[in-house]
């Protein structure tokens, strides 16, 4: 983040990351969350990796779908009081994961060079890896080469036949579609107030969001950019799907066994999604 202009982040924030705990109480992420689930399919010894983690709710449903037989689950973030969601769930998780399911706060704009390359398995984020971001100083103007060396370093430390599992939003997302969906849950909601009070910090981060997206520091990209993207990176076969009350994708993009490294955006560009079979627009909801 170097060299960008002065510009606020509020993800590495305590207010912030605690708006985005309180997601999980509305329906319309909650099937965001069973649908990418659905395609992870966690299992025996595997090791995980939870991209822009934010309260685990992934890395906790990787550990109680697997009923707790995965070998281990990090959730990477860069709001450190993520820790405490983390400590939650290893209270509340069941089975008991110890440190089986564990947080680390690091910014993925700079990579992931904590970790060896096939390192993990399987990797898996929520609505975050959007948030790459970076400048270049020479053109004055944000760009995507954080959001490519995120899908770059995912590849590289899964182990081949590795799944990337993660969900985005899609291009000016009608986040009042997500509230509509959820009003039920206001009713249904213990304490209402709080709930509204919740909703509505989350709708001003929302607006931070979309605003930052336009002037191109966020991406909010099309289903084929991000398929052009993944393909760049090498990932294969990819397939997507929509969920978030239509606001997000789903993709599950795989690590062939024969990958070449190198990212190429010519190349991207020239393939334009070449296996139309790789896109499967299955699932609006
Ligand atoms: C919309 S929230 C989603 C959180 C969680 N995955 C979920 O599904 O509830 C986005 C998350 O991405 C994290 N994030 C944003 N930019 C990041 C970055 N550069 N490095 C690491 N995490 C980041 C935020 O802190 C936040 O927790």
């Amino acid at each position: 983040m170097s060299g960008s202009p002065t510009v606020r982040n509020f993800w590495p924030d305590t207010k912030c990351a605690k708006a985005f705990w309180s997601q999980q109480e509305v329906r319309p992420y909650r099937r965001l969350l069973a649908d990418t689930l659905d395609w992870c399919v966690p299992s025996v010894g595997e090791r995980w990796l939870d991209l822009g983690c934010g309260s685990g709710p992934l890395s906790q449903g990787l550990w109680e779908r697997s009923g707790g037989t995965i070998k281990e689950v990090i959730g990477l973030d860069c709001a450190a009081i993520n820790e405490v969601a983390f400590a939650h769930i290893r209270d509340e998780a069941t089975p008991s994961p110890g440190d089986r399911v564990r947080f680390l706060c690091h910014n993925f704009s700079h990579g992931l060079s904590l970790f060896d390359d096939e390192s993990f398995d399987h990797a898996v984020s929520g609505l975050s890896i959007t948030y790459a971001e970076s400048y270049s100083e020479s053109q004055g103007r944000w760009t995507t080469e954080a959001y490519d060396r995120v899908l770059l370093e995912a590849l590289r430390v899964l182990r081949p036949g590795g799944r990337f599992v993660f969900s985005v939003n899609v291009p000016e997302p009608k986040w009042w579609k997500v509230g509509l969906l959820s009003l039920g849950d206001l009713f249904r909601a213990g304490r209402p107030l709080r709930f509204l009070k919740r909703a509505l910090r989350m709708m001003k981060y929302g607006a931070w969001l979309k605003q930052e997206a336009r002037i191109g520091r966020f991406h909010y990209l099309t289903a084929e950019q991000v398929c052009e993207k993944l393909q760049a990176a090498g990932f294969e076969p990819i397939e997507w799907r929509r969920s978030y009350a239509g606001q997000a994708f789903v993709f599950r993009a795989v690590k062939p066994h024969h990958t070449h490294w190198s990212f190429d955006p010519g190349a991207a560009r020239d393939q334009t999604c070449a296996v139309g079979s790789c896109l499967s627009p299955g699932n609006a909801g």
